[in-house]
């Protein structure tokens, strides 16, 4: 790895601080393990799970209109992607880019490790003559430390309605980040889910299979795991929501019952009350005018949407003015 990121070692922190609010919470940026990696890679699969195939025709579909404007500019550039993971979409840009012998270095940048190093050496494998410099790192951090900012312009791609994966207002701060780690005309293609029909939503977090339940317990094996917590995975319920008002898919781990969960690492027992819950993860669904502001708010402006056929989901292209 070429570059780590700063704030490790606040696993235990984040999850004494989750526990204790009101409502109890965990961040979901702690899903991805090795073993949350590879439960996203089958929720990825699912036949309710329509993100990443219809995000998949996007750029399989438009990749030359979405490249159009940065290789118009007609020098070399950077191409960095926030949340990388497994880079299956985005090989779709980097082999016509290659195929095309345009100059480019691919700053991949993810929180999990595990999936960096996987993406790195595929890359080195399928398109050996790629740049690749990989960043362990979260989105902020990233932003902030901008190590690739050589001068050149820069092509961020924020894919896989990972944006989504945050409150309104936070979305706007990490659009915030993103005005300060830019420079005049670099550009960002955000992937965002859009708002459709709520059933069809609330069951791509609710499969069939029981997958992204798993995936979502997981994140009490984890900290059973490496923090040394007693959790009973079986005494907790998935449970999903949508609010189609503010497209808002909020997942949950339901206490089934009263009882208590000690975790060593803490020093600390947590209280549940029966049928208490623990917030796990947004994800939100946008509409093309809530878009339309949020890249305003960080002084970026829309160039195109480039939207599936069904009008699932959107790689948005916006340009720093
Ligand atoms: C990777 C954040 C886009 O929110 O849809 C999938 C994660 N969570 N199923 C999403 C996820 C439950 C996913 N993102």
């Amino acid at each position: 790895m070429n570059a780590k990121n700063t704030d490790f070692g606040t696993f235990a922190q984040d999850v004494m601080l989750g526990l204790n609010s009101k409502p109890k919470t965990l961040p979901s940026k702690y899903f991805y393990d090795a073993k949350g990696d590879k439960l996203f890679q089958d929720i990825m699969a699912l036949p309710e799970y329509y993100l990443t195939r219809k995000e998949y025709e996007i750029l399989e579909g438009q990749h030359k209109g979405i490249l159009a404007r940065i290789l118009a500019q007609q020098q070399p550039f950077n191409l960095v992607e926030l949340g990388a993971g497994d880079g299956l979409k985005t090989k779709i840009l980097l082999r016509f880019l290659i195929k095309n012998k345009i100059q480019f270095s691919y700053y991949p940048v993810d929180f999990s490790g595990s999936v960096l190093e996987e993406l790195e050496q595929g890359l080195a494998e399928e398109l050996p003559e790629l740049e690749v410099i990989p960043i362990q790192s979260t989105y902020r951090d990233s932003l902030k430390a901008q190590i690739w900012e050589n001068g050149r312009p820069n092509l961020i791609l924020f894919l896989g309605a990972n944006l989504g994966n945050f409150g309104v207002e936070e979305a706007k701060n990490i659009v915030d980040h993103l005005r300060v780690g830019t420079k005049k005309g670099d550009q960002v293609l955000v992937g965002l889910d859009l708002k459709k029909a709520p059933q069809t939503i609330l069951d791509a977090y609710h499969d069939a299979q029981g997958v992204t339940r798993e995936f979502n317990l997981n994140l009490l094996d984890r900290i059973n795991r490496e923090l040394g917590g007693d959790f009973d995975r079986e005494s907790f319920v998935h449970w999903p929501s949508y609010d189609p008002v503010s497209g808002e898919c909020r997942s949950h781990l339901v206490s089934k019952k009263s009882q208590l969960v000690t975790i060593d690492a803490l020093s600390q027992t947590f209280e549940f009350e029966a049928y208490e819950c623990i917030f796990t993860e947004i994800s939100k669904k946008y509409s093309f005018s809530e878009i339309s502001a949020l890249a305003s708010s960080g002084g970026f402006q829309v160039i195109e949407n480039f939207t599936d056929s069904e009008g699932y989901f959107s790689d948005v292209l916006w340009e720093k003015s």
